[in-house]
C-alpha cells in the first residue's frame, strides 16, 4: 500500500495534472483536497489537450475511482458543465466519481463578491484571484455561514440558508459595491436544477476514501496551485484560501496522517506566477518572454500570461519543509532547452534603509536564506544567483536520464543538492509518455 500526496512546490502551474495522470496507473483512487474550479491541470493524450478545474486528473483512466474531497470549494454548475464536456470527449463519468457531502459550495454571490472587490481594490492591494468565488466562499465556510453539498440536496435547508445569507449578501452589492441585488427565486431556482444532477454522485467521501485505505488500495491525494500559494504558508495575502500545501490533505479529505506515505512535490524547472505578489526572481526581458512563450505560460483557467524567472531554490527549501518532500517531479525541463546560461536563485538581498529586518546579520545589507514574511522587505529582496551552464540540444521528449546532455544532468543533480531532495521524475514535454521516470514514487521501483 502506498499512499502519495502530489503537491505544488511553487505558485501553481507547475504541471500536476500531468504527473497525477502519470502516477494513476498504479493507484486506485486519485483525491482532490482543496480549491475550486480557479485550478486548470492540463493533460494531453494522443494530441487530445484535457483542462480540469473541479475533476482530479485520474478521471482520464479507465477503472479508477475520483473522489472531490470536503475541503474543495464546488461551484455546481462549473462542475456540471467539466463533466458534460468530458462525456462529450468519450471520458465516461458515472460510477468513478464521488463528491463530499461535506463540501462548500460556491454561489453566485460569492463570484460576484470577489470581482467586485478586486475591481474595487487599489492597484497594489489586486491579488489578481481568478474570478472564480473562492475566498469569499472559503470566507463563508470559516464564519459558518456556508453552504455545503449535503445542504443543497435539502430543498427546504437550501432555501433557508440562502434567503440568511442572501439578505447580507444584497446589502454589501447595493450599498457597498453598487451593483444589482441576488434574486432568491432564481438562484434557489437554478441551484435545485444543479442539485438533481449531482445528487448521484453526493456521499460521505471520507468514510469511502478510508474503506479504499482499509483495503490496502494505493491512493493519490491531488493538489491544486501550490505552496507558495497556501493560506497559511504562502506570501500571504497573494494566496489563494485554501491549505494547498501537504496539511491540507488531512482537513480537506478527512483522512488521518498516519495514512500518508510520501508527499512528491512538483517543481518546474524554473518559476511563473500568475496575479499579483512578490516574485523575487521575475524576468522582466527578453528572456521572462521567451519561457512565457516556449513554456505557453498563460494561465488554463483564465488565459492570463504568467510572470517568469528563474528558479527559486529560497522558495523551494520553503516548500521542502513545509512539506516534507520525500521525491521531486521536475517538470518543463525542455522549456530551458537553447539556454546559454541558467540562473538558480540560492538566497535574497535586501538593503535595509530603516535597519529594522530580524535576520542574522542586522545590517544595511541582509541576506535571506528563508522567505522573510514581511512583505515589504520581501517586495524589496533581490536574488543572489548561482550561474550554471545551459545546454543546446534537445532534451524534449526525453525518456532516459543518460539521454540527457551533461549541462541539463548537472542541474539536476545541482537542484537536488540544494534542496536534499532525490528527483524522481523529470517532465520533458507535455504529452503523457515525454518523460523520464529515475523511481515510481508509488510503488517504490527504480528504472
Ligand atoms: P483565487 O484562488 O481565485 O482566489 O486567486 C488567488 C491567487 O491565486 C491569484 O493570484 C491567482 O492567480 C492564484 N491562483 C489561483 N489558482 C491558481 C492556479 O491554479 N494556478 C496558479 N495560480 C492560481
Amino acid at each position: 500500500m502506498s499512499n502519495i500526496v502530489v503537491a505544488g512546490a511553487q505558485w501553481g502551474d507547475e504541471g500536476k495534472g500531468k504527473i497525477v495522470d502519470l502516477l494513476t496507473e498504479n493507484v486506485s483512487v486519485v483525491a482532490r483536497f482543496q480549491g475550486g474550479h480557479n485550478a486548470g491541470h492540463t493533460v494531453v493524450i494522443n494530441k487530445k489537450k484535457f483542462i480540469l478545474h473541479l475533476i482530479p486528473s485520474g478521471i482520464l483512466h479507465k477503472g479508477k475511482i475520483c473522489i472531490i474531497g470536503n475541503g474543495v470549494v464546488i461551484d455546481p454548475g462549473a462542475l456540471i458543465q467539466e463533466i458534460k464536456g468530458l462525456k462529450r470527449k468519450g471520458i465516461p463519468v458515472g460510477k468513478n466519481l464521488f463528491i463530499s457531502d461535506s463540501a462548500h459550495v460556491i454561489m453566485p454571490y460569492h463570484t460576484a463578491i470577489d470581482n467586485q472587490s478586486e475591481r474595487s481594490a487599489k492597484k497594489s492591494k489586486k491579488i489578481g484571484t481568478t474570478g472564480r468565488g473562492i475566498g469569499p466562499a472559503y470566507m463563508d465556510k470559516m464564519s459558518r455561514a456556508g453552504i455545503r453539498i449535503a445542504d443543497l440536496m435539502d430543498s427546504r435547508v437550501f432555501r433557508e440558508k440562502l434567503k440568511a445569507n442572501l439578505s447580507f449578501v444584497n446589502y454589501l452589492l447595493v450599498n457597498k459595491y453598487k451593483t444589482r441585488r441576488i434574486s432568491l427565486e432564481k438562484i434557489y431556482a437554478q441551484y435545485m436544477k444543479h442539485a438533481a444532477f449531482l445528487e448521484t454522485f453526493v456521499t460521505d467521501t471520507s468514510v469511502l476514501l478510508n474503506k479504499y485505505i482499509e483495503k490496502g488500495r494505493n491512493v493519490l491525494f491531488e493538489g491544486a496551485q501550490g505552496t507558495l500559494l497556501d493560506i497559511d504558508h504562502g506570501t500571504y495575502p497573494f494566496v489563494t484560501s485554501s491549505s494547498a500545501s501537504a496539511g491540507g490533505v488531512c482537513t480537506g479529505l478527512g483522512v488521518a496522517p498516519t495514512r500518508i506515505d510520501g508527499v512528491l512535490g512538483v517543481v518546474k524547472a524554473y518559476t511563473t506566477r500568475v496575479g499579483g505578489g512578490p516574485f523575487v526572481t521575475e524576468l522582466k526581458d527578453k528572456i521572462g518572454e521567451y519561457l512565457r512563450l516556449k513554456g505557453g505560460e498563460y494561465g488554463a483557467t483564465t488565459g492570463r500570461p504568467r510572470r517568469c524567472g528563474w528558479l527559486d531554490a529560497v522558495g523551494l527549501r520553503y516548500a521542502v519543509r513545509i512539506n516534507g518532500f520525500t521525491d521531486i517531479a521536475l517538470t518543463k525541463l525542455d522549456v530551458l532547452d537553447g539556454m546559454d546560461k541558467i540562473k538558480v536563485c540560492v538566497a535574497y538581498k535586501y538593503d535595509d534603509p530603516y535597519r529594522s529586518c530580524s535576520c542574522s546579520k542586522k545590517g544595511r545589507s541582509c541576506r535571506f536564506t528563508d522567505i522573510p514574511h514581511n512583505n515589504r522587505i520581501l517586495e524589496a529582496c533581490r536574488p543572489v544567483y548561482k550561474e550554471l551552464e545551459g545546454w543546446s540540444i534537445s532534451t524534449q521528449g526525453a525518456k532516459r536520464f543518460k539521454d540527457l546532455p551533461k549541462q541539463a544532468r548537472a542541474y539536476i543533480k545541482y537542484i537536488e543538492d540544494l534542496l536534499g531532495v532525490k528527483v524522481s521524475l523529470i517532465s520533458t514535454g507535455e504529452k503523457r509518455d515525454e518523460v523520464i521516470v529515475l523511481k515510481d514514487p508509488v510503488t517504490g521501483r527504480k528504472k
